[in-house]
């Protein structure tokens, strides 16, 4: 458990009071807890600009049925097969199947396997949820070389 650090900060009245309202509507227990959500959030975009080593999850919604279609998709998970932690496929209703593919990897191979299933035929729906393996290596060597 790392150190807690006081910080105070100055902020327009109208915006406070915006963020107070969202905060309130989301059920967040403190403004702290907002803004330490707020700060985590910017940590994990800048590991992905930066190349770090990140985590995600590549979630697709295709048909079944389009039997070409699930061949090259399991061809791109064994292509990647040093990335892919595991993939889990939930049968939605008779034709739609969801597949969450659980990546772990440098930003640039995570995206090229994104872009490799982007170019699979015939998928309903892909999307990239970018997450962070939680050990924030590169903001870690910043930090430590004091440059923030
Ligand atoms: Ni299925």
């Amino acid at each position: 458990m790392s150190q807690l650090t006081r910080i105070s900060i100055s902020i327009e009245d109208d915006i406070i009071r915006r963020f107070d309202a969202i905060i309130e509507q989301q059920g967040l227990p403190t403004r702290s807890e907002a803004i330490k959500q707020l700060i985590s959030s910017a940590l994990v975009q800048y590991e992905w600009e930066c190349g770090d080593i990140v985590a995600g999850v590549v979630t697709i919604i295709y048909d079944h049925h389009k039997t070409s279609l699930v061949q090259r998709l399991l061809e791109v998970q064994h292509n990647f097969s040093d990335i892919v932690i595991c993939s889990q496929h939930a049968h939605l209703d008779h034709d739609n199947c969801m597949e969450n593919i659980i990546v772990r990897g440098k930003v640039e191979k995570v995206k090229e396997l994104h872009k490799a299933l982007l170019a699979i035929k015939g998928m309903k729906h892909t999307t990239l949820s970018m997450s962070t393996t939680g050990s924030n290596r590169k903001v870690r060597e910043i930090a430590s070389h004091g440059n923030f």
